[in-house]
């Protein structure tokens, strides 16, 4: 405890020595009334000398005095803010942070959430950036670290050009891996698995910081999303069923999600990958295992996901233009440039979000779908339904999950056995203005991960 306030009694201590030093000189100056700093004229005084001279001289000093004292407190302002943010960075280094009781912990200075931009060689990390810096509420809060892989010099212009906006990092080895031949054109995804796990080890190792949030160059952020992030930061930490905080919906189309909801959270079991957040204790677990490619299918991994969780919103708060990418453009054109993008924004932390906890969530859930009347996907079609929802429809198999997400819609796919926004086996979504539940009967207890 002391030792950890001891750099803020030597910095409050000698902030007020130099304050006091400060007074003093500009109190002995006082006597010169004459001076050329405080003479009538520099001060804007053209002043009646015969009237009010020695009453305007005195008025001047004060003002001097008062404009002195403003400039400081303004100046020591910004020294406090400073070590503010220094201050909380060095206490959420692992251990401090987790020997502290929560309640403390929660009183203390805001956690530093740095932002790490994945770049390679497009120009258009550009939009990215331009966006970020838009919508950052604070750049002490929220520093943003660039990491760029693929040595482009044209990409490395433009992220130099914002300066002291952001750190430009470069990752060291743009060397080729060696795949197995029959991986030869998945190249692109081996040296994206290499790129994340150096960039990660410089966010945690080399900057230190406790967490982070991740965003590929491709991705456009929400107004909202720092928001977002610093909202979910707390119940991240202290729940461990949850491991990961996306910004990301993978079901968001248009049409999809209710634009009334766009502070509706939810938690999903898919690894939404797409602006992310996670701390330096998952890193920790994940990162000796880390593998040679195609990260974010391992996460999706249960040796990986560990039967945990993460938030997602209703609404996302991120949008992907990168139609040219690792992998071809087809889903792109298909699916992911409809997703839509939330405009709206939502005070987040300002908002009591304990319903995301795995009890409460998990009790109201299952009440929530599993009260909900069971249909066919032809009624829903039909649109003869009455009534707003929720509606349930029932899937037994991955083949019977597969035509009825197609037929409704939403993503088909299932990675080891959990579909695309997933919760216990529960994708949400809305069809025609009313929730539908897309459901595995009642009684769900686990995912086979063999469903694919
Ligand atoms: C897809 C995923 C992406 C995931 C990647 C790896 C979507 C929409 N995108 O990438 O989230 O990370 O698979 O499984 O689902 N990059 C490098 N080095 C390279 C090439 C690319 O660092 O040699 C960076 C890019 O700057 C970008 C990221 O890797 O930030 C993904 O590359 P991109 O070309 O966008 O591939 P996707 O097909 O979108
Ligand atoms: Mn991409």
């Amino acid at each position: 405890m002391l030792r950890k306030r001891s750099p803020l009694f030597i910095c409050g201590a000698f902030i007020f020595v130099a304050w006091n030093v400060i007074l003093i000189f500009v109190l002995m100056r006082r006597p010169s009334t004459q001076g050329s700093l405080d003479s009538p004229d520099e001060l804007g005084n053209t002043g009646d000398k015969a009237r009010g001279g020695q009453f305007g001289n005195i008025m001047n000093e004060v003002m001097l005095v008062a404009n002195a004292f403003e400039a400081e407190i303004e100046s020591q302002k910004k020294i406090l803010l400073q070590i503010q943010s220094h201050w909380s960075v060095w206490e959420n280094k692992g251990d401090v942070t987790a020997a502290k009781p929560k309640s403390q912990a929660e009183h203390s200075a805001p956690v530093v959430i740095p932002i790490l931009v994945i770049a390679c060689n497009r120009v258009t990390v550009k939009r990215c950036l331009d966006k970020l810096i838009e919508h950052r509420p604070s750049a002490e809060l929220y520093p943003i670290i660039v990491s760029q892989d693929c040595g482009h010099v044209e990409t490395s212009d433009v992220i130099a050009s914002y300066g002291s906006h952001l750190t430009h990092i470069k990752q060291p080895d743009l060397s080729d891996i060696p795949v197995p031949p029959q991986h030869k054109k998945f190249q692109g995804y081996y040296k994206i698995s290499r790129h994340y796990r150096w960039a990660f080890n410089q966010v945690f190792n080399t900057f230190s910081y406790s967490t982070v949030v991740v965003v590929e160059d491709d991705l456009e952020v929400a107004p909202d999303f720092f928001e977002y992030f610093r909202a979910l930061h707390p119940i991240l930490k202290s729940d461990p069923t949850l491991w990961c905080v996306s910004a990301w919906n993978d079901n968001g189309r248009e049409g999809f999600v209710d634009p009334g909801k766009a502070s509706l959270l939810y938690r999903t079991d898919f690894f939404p990958g797409l602006g992310w957040m996670f701390t330096k204790d998952l890193w920790a677990e994940i990162e000796p295992k880390w593998p040679a490619s195609f990260w974010d299918d391992w996460m999706r991994h249960p040796d990986q996901r560990r039967d945990r969780s993460c938030i997602r919103p209703e609404i996302s708060r991120t949008l992907t233009f990168g139609r040219k990418g690792v992998s071809l453009g087809q889903f792109y054109d298909k699916y992911l440039r409809f997703i839509k993008l939330n405009t709206e924004f939502v005070p987040f932390t300002k908002m009591d979000l304990s319903y995301l906890e795995k009890k409460q969530y998990d009790e109201s859930f299952e009440k929530e779908v599993y009260g909900a009347p069971v249909v066919t996907v032809e009624d829903l079609q039909s649109g003869k339904l009455s009534g707003s929802g929720p509606f349930r429809v029932q899937y037994s198999s991955p083949d019977s999950f597969k035509t009825m997400a197609r037929n409704l819609g939403v993503m088909d796919d299932l990675k080891s056995g959990v579909p695309r926004a997933g919760y216990r086996g529960v994708v949400s979504f809305l069809l025609r203005g009313k929730r539908v539940y897309l459901a595995p009967p009642a009684g769900w207890s686990q995912y086979d991960p063999s469903w694919s």
